[in-house]
């Protein structure tokens, strides 16, 4: 018996809700498993460059997590992995490997564990639930993680909603991005985050997206990352100036992320906006409409 999960890609939080809101988008991996007397790890496609195939495999070790929870021992695996979403640019590409090896495993031993589980499993091992939430529920995620216990609400993104990504050339590890950010924060700027932060979430619940432009805005990460990626600062301040609701650092970068309204009539000036921009500073990017 084989089994094939399609997982999404995400973005992480989208400004201000820095490690508790995530989006899922429609930019996918896919992983085949199947129960077997040898362990293979085939890695399809041109991310997969400097990614083991052996049992220190990131896929083939969650799987093992599922079976040890669901206390069934079946210790090889045939593994397959193709993957659309780039490695290593703030799009959410090892959770969509930890949530497609979670819910493979858990779909070869018959579902024995529930999402919920699945979820508390994944943001165990990324520490933080934006990511794997989005991946895992689709939509929009708030959630939270505090060391034992990860809770999640899902959103449903308004139809009128799309995202603009620009992904620079270059990979950005996200211990590096998060190396940068100060241990302690000021009472000024945890207000200012937590209330940006609650209004980007009523504004996204209720479809205001006009307030999204307000709302969108960060004072703990994305002014101590700006620092690595050329180029985002302009886009932080001017993007919303050729037509985005609100434009964010995507995870911990280098990927930069805009909000769209559909019917707006400036999506081809914003994409050239974020290339240009990226561009002059010496940086290629690609641009992807998602949502
Ligand atoms: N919330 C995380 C961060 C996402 O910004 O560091 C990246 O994995």
């Amino acid at each position: 018996q084989k089994v094939r999960v399609k997982v999404p890609a995400s973005t992480a939080n989208l400004g201000p809700g820095f490690d508790s809101l995530g989006m899922a988008l429609n930019l996918y991996a896919w992983i085949d498993m199947a129960i077997s007397d040898q362990t293979t790890i085939q890695l399809l496609g041109d991310q997969m460059n400097g990614i083991p195939t052996d049992k220190s495999n990131l896929i083939y070790k969650v799987a093992q997590m599922v079976f040890q929870e669901a206390g069934v021992i079946y210790p090889e695996l045939e593994i397959a992995m193709y993957s659309d979403i780039p490695l290593t640019r703030g799009l959410g590409s090892s959770a969509s490997a930890i949530i497609g090896a979670l819910a493979g495993a858990n779909a070869l031993i018959g579902n024995k564990l529930t999402p919920y589980e699945l979820f508390q499993i994944a943001s165990r091992l990324e520490k933080h639930p934006d990511n794997v939430g989005a991946s895992l529920y689709g939509g929009i995620v708030v959630a939270f993680w505090d060391g034992e216990r990860a809770e999640s609400i899902r959103i449903e993104p308004d139809v009128n909603l799309e995202v603009l990504v620009a992904i620079p050339a270059f990979q950005l590890s996200t211990e590096k991005a998060r190396g940068v950010m100060p241990k302690q924060v000021s009472m000024k700027d945890a207000v200012y985050n937590l209330s940006h932060s609650s209004l980007l979430v009523a504004a996204l619940s209720t479809g205001n997206l006009g307030m999204i432009r307000h709302a969108m805005k960060d004072a703990l990460h994305q002014p101590y990352r700006a620092e690595l990626i050329p180029g985002m600062k302009t886009l932080l301040e001017q993007a919303e100036h050729h037509g985005a609701l609100g434009v964010a650092l995507s995870g911990a970068g280098p990927t930069m992320l805009a909000l769209v309204d559909a019917r707006s009539g400036q999506k081809a000036e914003l994409e050239a906006f974020l290339k240009d921009t990226l561009a002059k500073e010496g940086i290629e990017a690609e641009t992807l409409w998602l949502r």
